[in-house]
């Protein structure tokens, strides 16, 4: 039998494998042989779900709850979502104006690919999350990348975007609080960052998955501005609001005919998202939100641990994190005397000698940081801070 010719499509190579879920089957193959790995990798909360919102979907599952739903999400969780986006920022969104997906990652998979042409730029503010370089390739759009200054904590200004506007510009994405770097925009700066776009009739995608772990100011939505519904798209996620990573469900705000476009795509690849967690999504929304402030005040006890702890390594120095809960250390200081080039040999090195797994700067565009995930206890955290301590001495 003959080999297929050319088995794999072209724009699949256009994409990589997702380096934070690289990192995490890195350490689980270490500890399925008995290795004590310290997992610093992993971007989810470690609390469990609510429970009242387990317990809405139970009796979503005992009132057979567990048909199809509409491709788009089901009313109700389209006007619970609009509702607590009104509530919590004082935004106006229209359930025809919702789409639900398969976590925030699908509803920003759906909306680049429903907005991008070949050709069309996003700016794309350095670091940043994996998967927007990758979503915007797999369009045949092209990134624009927007190196932030480390030693003003890694935090976009709307000068940075406005220097890699072009006419080709279609889109900006900002991400705050960041993943990686914790480093959140100002309203007065966002403000000045959504009148670059409106000015030019581009696209402003506000990624509000960590938009209610914010240390020092106050949760709001660029959306909530005047005339925002046009040229706004907002990708939202329960997924760590929530503690909800396993459930898969985000939401899209954004204008009902790119609600359109983008449901048409998700009615052919995975249609609706799940009838039990848009159930228990609903609940999330309507019921008490005190786990919320609970979570944030256990990350920000955990924060200021890890940054004390960063900076007291010899050369290490770490920008503070305002919101999510990620650090985003430098450490090249044990790069240069040990032989170690990049941030992913220093992670490979890390995690084969001394057991911890982290994300290396690569992954988000830089190559002199990792990024750690707070969202473990503080025994982990004392353990691993100790050991990559320990590590960054012996090589520098
Ligand atoms: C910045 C950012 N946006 C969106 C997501 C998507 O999360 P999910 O698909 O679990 O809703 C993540 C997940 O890590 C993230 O870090």
């Amino acid at each position: 039998m003959q080999a297929v010719v050319n088995p794999i499509a072209e724009r699949i190579s256009s994409i990589s494998v997702s380096s934070t879920m690289k990192v995490s089957a890195d350490a689980e193959k270490l500890r399925a042989e008995g290795v004590d790995v310290v997992d610093f990798g992993a971007g989810e909360p470690d609390f469990p779900t609510p429970d009242n919102i387990k317990q809405a979907a139970i009796r979503a599952l005992e009132q057979n709850f567990t048909k199809y739903t509409a491709a788009g999400g089901t009313a109700e969780l389209r006007k619970a979502v609009c509702e607590r986006h009104a509530q919590d920022f004082g935004t106006s969104y229209q359930p025809s104006e919702c789409l639900i997906s398969a976590g925030g990652k699908h509803v920003i998979f759906n909306m680049t690919q429903a907005v991008l042409n070949p050709g069309d730029e996003v700016v794309i503010p350095v670091p940043y999350w994996v998967t927007y370089k990758d979503v915007v390739n797999y369009a045949g759009a092209r990134c624009v990348f927007a190196d932030t200054d480390e030693k003003e904590g890694f935090v976009v200004t709307a000068a940075l975007v406005e220097a890699n506007l072009t006419p080709r510009t279609k889109m900006v994405i900002i991400n705050s609080p960041s993943n990686p770097s914790g480093a959140v925009v100002d309203r007065g700066e966002f403000e000045k960052i959504f009148r670059l776009t409106v000015d030019r009739g581009i696209y402003l995608m506000t990624d509000e998955c960590y938009c209610k772990f914010l240390y020092d100011s106050k949760p709001f939505s660029i959306a909530s501005l005047p005339g925002a519904k046009e040229t706004v798209l907002v990708a939202g996620s329960l997924s760590k609001t929530y503690a909800m990573t396993g459930w898969r469900v985000g939401f899209g705000l954004v204008p009902s005919s790119l609600v359109t476009a983008m449901t048409k795509l998700q009615s052919h690849s995975t249609s609706n998202p799940t009838s039990i967690s848009q159930k228990a999504a609903v609940e999330a929304l309507r019921g008490p939100q005190d786990s919320v402030g609970l979570m944030l005040a256990e990350y920000r006890r955990r924060r200021d641990f890890v940054i004390t702890r960063l900076r007291a390594i010899p050369g290490v120095t770490c920008a503070e994190p305002r919101g999510a809960f990620y650090a985003y250390p430098n450490v090249s200081v044990a790069m240069g005397p040990s032989g170690m080039r990049s941030a992913q040999q220093f992670c490979e090195k890390l995690l084969a000698e001394s057991h911890v797994a982290a994300v290396p700067g690569e992954a988000f565009g830089t190559s002199r940081h990792i990024r750690i995930s707070y969202a473990t206890s503080m025994h982990e955290l004392e353990r691993g801070l100790d050991r990559i301590h320990k590590f960054i001495a012996k090589y520098s």
